[in-house]
């Protein structure tokens, strides 16, 4: 049973970061500054939250780790560095806890002013694994570049994502069926905003959250419970909940589920 939590996460800074975020896909090519990559490196191990995940730091990242094709989806282009998102093992518990652990990282460097972006699809698992050893079992999710972003949204980050405007999200209405109406323990209508500015593979949103007694589950939006980036993106959704509860001075842990839509259940109480 995988149980996940981070109980001395900064969360006041990571939600800071959270609302900031957004993917950057063009950098300037500059290397980061050794303190900028030793606190990422430190971060990736702190915050390490079960043995199914674990986020390594490349620091000297080449352009082939990134496969996208010219002007589309995951081209990434002058990123110095990058964050190797590992699972343990096949299993769906690691890539739940693989997108919990990313976005960690990932809220960390956004809180130092580093840009990034998650990688799921368009990345060359071959080249990370020249940076990276990987054990028996271990499986690269995803990726994420690591570097300044160019000062002026680039003409693909603005053709193909349609940057100048943040990305729409989903009302929560849709997400959280009930929860504006009442009926919702108080700590988690927090929860679920924060989850709702979560990144998502194809800015799907793939979360749906319900209130069960005085408890809180999080399911896929559909039946299909074996896509991988679906699962890495409610570990995203299910790290920014749990901070915006914290926040709210409750505090909780998530447990996975095996489940075919049941993702995992959060249950107040310490860690
Ligand atoms: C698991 C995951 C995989 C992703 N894969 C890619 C990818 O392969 N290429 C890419 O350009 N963006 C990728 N993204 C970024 C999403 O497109 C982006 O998060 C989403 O459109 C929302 O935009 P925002 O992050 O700016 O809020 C991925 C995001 C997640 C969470």
């Amino acid at each position: 049973m995988t149980v996940l939590s981070l109980a001395d996460a900064p969360f006041d800074r990571w939600l800071e970061a959270a609302r900031d975020r957004r993917s950057r896909r063009s950098f300037d090519g500059t290397p980061l500054p050794a303190e900028a990559l030793t606190a990422l490196a430190e971060a990736a191990e702190r915050w390490r939250p079960a043995e199914a995940t674990r986020i390594v730091l490349i620091e000297q990242a080449s352009e082939a780790l990134f496969k996208g094709i010219v002007g589309g989806y995951g081209r990434i282009t002058g990123a110095p560095s990058a964050l190797a998102m590992i699972g343990a093992s096949e299993g769906a518990d690691a890539q739940v806890a693989t997108g919990y652990a990313g976005e960690a990282v990932i809220l960390e460097a956004t809180a130092l002013g580093i840009g990034t972006c998650w990688v799921g699809g368009m990345f060359d698992s071959a080249a990370v694994a020249r940076h990276v050893e990987l054990g028996a079992g271990e499986r690269v999710l995803a990726i994420s570049p690591l570097g300044t972003p160019l000062e002026k949204v680039s003409t693909t980050e603005r053709l193909v994502y349609g940057m100048k405007k943040p990305k729409p999200r989903k009302p929560v209405a849709e997400i959280a069926p009930g929860a504006e109406a009442g009926g919702w323990p108080s700590w988690a209508r927090p929860g679920v905003e924060a989850a709702r500015i979560a990144p998502s593979a194809h800015n799907r949103q793939p979360w749906r959250f319900r209130a069960d007694g005085g408890e809180v589950v999080v399911a896929f939006d559909g039946p299909e419970a074996r896509i991988v980036s679906k699962r890495l993106d409610c570990g995203i959704a299910m790290l920014h909940f749990e901070l915006a509860v914290r926040k709210a001075g409750a505090s909780g842990t998530w447990q996975v589920l095996s489940h075919r839509s049941d993702v995992a259940r959060f249950t107040l109480g310490s860690a």
